[in-house]
């Protein structure tokens, strides 16, 4: 009964979504997110993403595909929902999540419930200069006054404002991510644009570097870096 209206909702926010900013984009979310997940259909739709995420969603170390294990489930939306329109340049991915390709939003919303089960990569690609290193020593002070208001004070992001958890994501990743912002390529939040923007380029590298070694809580994480998905033995 309740079917109809969220999906001429959804479809109706949808649209604006390609037009707005961040803020307006949580709405059709939230409304991706009132369908009742079915997660074995996501394992299913999720065969395709394995094909370059990998069956744990762990990405590479080289950070050519990310980590989505772990990640909000608010954040894995938009992203999908930028890649599909374009919003966020992703040529290799952007055929794999059209309507005609994963179908609609009750599939998308299934596959990223499905992700949301599995557990995190224990040993993801960290940065050249670990703790105790001399180059490693002031990345958390940038880190702290410029980032931690958004992303967290150890990295964890908030799903409800769409600040994505930096946690256990590959260095190589994320530091091309923050290349692109600094480049004007990846439209993000206009404050962090700004903030990475006016950073040296020696505080821009500490602060990465340290952002790669914030830790992971236990809980989310695999047993051990040998764990392999059991849906796709
Ligand atoms: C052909 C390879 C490929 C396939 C298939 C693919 N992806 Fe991706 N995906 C990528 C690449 C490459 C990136 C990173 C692009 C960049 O560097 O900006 C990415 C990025 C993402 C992101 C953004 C993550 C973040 O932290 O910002 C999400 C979410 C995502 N993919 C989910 C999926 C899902 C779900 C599927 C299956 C429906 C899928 N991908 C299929 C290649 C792929
Ligand atoms: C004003 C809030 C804000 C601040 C401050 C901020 N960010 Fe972000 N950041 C965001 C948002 C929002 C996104 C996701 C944008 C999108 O939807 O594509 C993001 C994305 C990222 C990503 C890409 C993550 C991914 O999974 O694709 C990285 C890396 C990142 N930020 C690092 C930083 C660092 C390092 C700093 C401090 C120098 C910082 N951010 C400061 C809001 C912020």
């Amino acid at each position: 009964m309740n079917i109809i209206p969220f999906f001429s909702y959804g479809f109706v926010t949808a649209i604006i979504l390609s037009f707005s900013t961040i803020s307006a984009a949580i709405e059709p979310i939230r409304v991706v997110l009132e369908f009742v997940p079915d997660i074995d259909n996501g394992r299913r739709t999720f065969d395709i993403c394995a094909r370059c995420h990998l069956p744990e969603a762990w990405g590479n170390d080289d950070g050519t595909y990310p980590q989505l294990a772990g990640q909000h489930v608010n954040v894995l939306m938009k992203q999908l929902l930028d890649i599909r329109s374009g919003r966020r340049v992703n040529p290799s991915m952007q055929p794999f999540v059209q309507e005609r390709t994963i179908g609609g939003y009750q599939n998308l919303g299934d596959v990223v419930a499905y992700i949301s089960t599995l557990p995190m990569n224990p040993d993801h690609a960290k940065g050249p200069w670990p703790p105790g290193s001399l180059e490693y020593r002031g990345g958390g002070e940038i880190y702290q006054s410029h980032c931690a208001r958004c992303h967290g004070e150890t990295g964890e992001g908030n799903n409800e404002l769409l600040y994505p958890r930096l946690q256990g994501q590959h260095y190589a990743y994320m530091a091309r991510q923050a290349r692109l912002v600094r480049r004007n390529l990846r439209k993000v939040d206009p404050s962090m644009a700004a903030l990475i923007g006016a950073l040296s380029t020696e505080e821009f590298d500490k602060v990465l570097n340290y952002v790669s070694y914030l830790p992971v809580p236990q809980a989310d994480l695999a047993p051990d870096a040998q764990w392999r998905n059991p849906d796709f033995q």
